[in-house]
């Protein structure tokens, strides 16, 4: 498809919730050992990337690969396991980190998979949120940024896996 690009949000407003989504977390998690940060390949690759960082204390990182989407710009609600975490969940604190929650049927498997396995608590955090097109309800505990229904891509997030490497995030504007 012919399209432009036209940035939403800079590198910069990413950096400050950055910041603030850290110091909740890090609130909230404050005297609770070893947090487990599960992100969602490839989306969140970026974010996970930035936001560990800023995370205090015990942390340890995984990831888990489930695809809804392909190449195409809407979502399908069948959700495929590509990919499980190494990481025993049970009785540990998990975080599960992504990029963005459109539909909701991927964080409500994801979710649903690891709640089985018993964890200690199980939280979800996004950096984008776009509620206008929630199919399935998904409980969502730290949000970045809400958006409305745009076509978003990058700092990690791609349209036909291209645009995970912009460092800010752009809406696509088809063109004809
Ligand atoms: C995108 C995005 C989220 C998911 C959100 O991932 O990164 O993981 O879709 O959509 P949903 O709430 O409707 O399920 P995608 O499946 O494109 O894989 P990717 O992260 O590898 O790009
Ligand atoms: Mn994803
Ligand atoms: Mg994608």
């Amino acid at each position: 498809m012919k399209h432009t690009t036209e940035m939403m949000i800079s590198a910069q407003e990413i950096d400050q919730k950055l910041d603030e989504l850290a110091a909740r977390i890090n609130a909230h998690y404050e005297g609770s050992d070893k947090l487990l940060m599960v992100g969602l390949l490839k989306g969140s690759v970026v974010f996970m990337a930035d936001l560990c960082r800023r995370i205090k204390g015990h942390v340890e990182i995984d990831f888990m690969s489930v695809s809804s989407y392909g190449s195409a710009m809407t979502s399908s609600r069948d959700v495929k396991i590509l990919k499980d975490v190494q990481s025993d969940i049970d009785g540990r604190h998990v975080l599960i980190v992504e990029d963005l929650i459109d539909s909701g049927n991927t964080l409500n498997k994801v979710r649903e998979m690891l709640r089985l396995r018993e964890p200690k608590s199980l939280a979800i955090c996004t950096l984008l949120d776009k509620p206008d097109r929630r199919e399935v309800d998904v409980p969502v505990d730290f949000v970045g940024f809400t958006i409305p229904d745009e076509f978003v891509v990058g700092y990690g997030i791609d349209y036909a896996e291209q645009y995970r490497n912009l460092p800010y995030i752009a809406k696509v504007i088809p063109q004809e």
